[in-house]
């Protein structure tokens, strides 16, 4: 039986003492599930003294990125033993704002700056090794845009872009893995992936990955959905056999959201 896993991405939101202030509201108003593992993923900057916060609760910490060495001349970057030092379990590899192909450019933008984020297959398959090697479980986004949908291409590319996550780790390693199924179109924009279409494509990722590491390997991957999960979607959402969780961000800014939607667990 795999646990569910609930996971806020913060993205580059809330001062230090609003990130102290939620995770306290979240203290209180998170309903007691057995079954499931709730995170949050606050910025670098709040990851300490939220830590501080969550000291004796079941809540756990995560980061939204990591790079690949342990030490040394990379400015801005940070390492995984960094993470760990701070009480980080879980790290948010190769989010669609991170990746290089940006499916949804503001219009007073300059998309080419975003580009410059850089995310690749490879760098994922790098962070993910390093996160893994430090004792850190990755949660490994994938998912197309909405022209590469359109295309009919997503299936496809889906599956490459686990492939290559994947590259050179071992089968007892990607047991530890999560994934997130995290459609770029569904992404903040209030559009959700319809949910048999989500599950899906989680199940998709889940055979792609019983292809290369067997069937024992891939039941124990969890496989979350992300883009728009909110307190109105997630009980259709988290019913499906293949999704074993969520990846929110908007809705995981406000607590109240956030219980709501640990709450739809079944
Ligand atoms: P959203 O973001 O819930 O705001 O759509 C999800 C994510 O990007 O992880």
């Amino acid at each position: 039986m795999r646990r569910y896993l609930i996971a806020g991405n913060w993205k580059m939101n809330k001062l230090t003492s609003e990130a102290v202030a939620l995770v306290n509201e979240l203290k209180r108003s998170l309903p007691a599930k057995k079954n499931v593992d709730v995170l949050v993923c606050p910025t670098y900057t709040s990851l300490y003294p939220v830590k501080s916060v969550l000291e004796g609760s079941n809540i756990l910490l995560g980061a939204q990125d990591v790079f690949w060495k342990e030490s040394g001349a990379y400015t801005s970057q940070i390492s995984p033993s960094m993470l760990k030092d701070v009480g980080v379990t879980y790290v948010i590899i190769g989010h669609s704002e991170t990746r290089g192909r940006f499916g949804v450019p503001e219009p007073d933008f300059d998309e080419t700056i975003l580009k410059h984020f850089g995310e690749s297959d490879e760098t994922v398959n790098r962070k993910a090794k390093a996160a893994l090697s430090a004792g850190l479980i990755p949660i490994i986004c994938v998912g197309e845009t909405l022209s590469e949908r359109k295309e009919g291409i997503s299936d496809g590319l889906i599956a490459e872009q686990v492939k290559k996550a994947l590259d050179g780790i071992s089968g007892e390693d990607v047991a530890k893995l999560v994934f997130a199924y995290e459609p770029v179109w569904a992404i903040g924009t209030g559009e959700t992936c319809e949910s048999d279409e989500a599950d899906r494509v989680c199940h998709l990722i889940r055979t792609t990955i019983e292809g290369l590491f067997g069937s024992a390997v891939c039941e124990q991957v969890r496989i979350q959905y992300g883009g728009s999960m909110k307190p109105s979607n997630a009980k259709d959402l988290l019913a499906k056999t293949n999704i074993d969780g969520g990846l929110i961000g908007g809705a995981s800014l406000k607590a109240g959201d956030f219980s709501a939607i640990v709450d739809a667990v079944e």
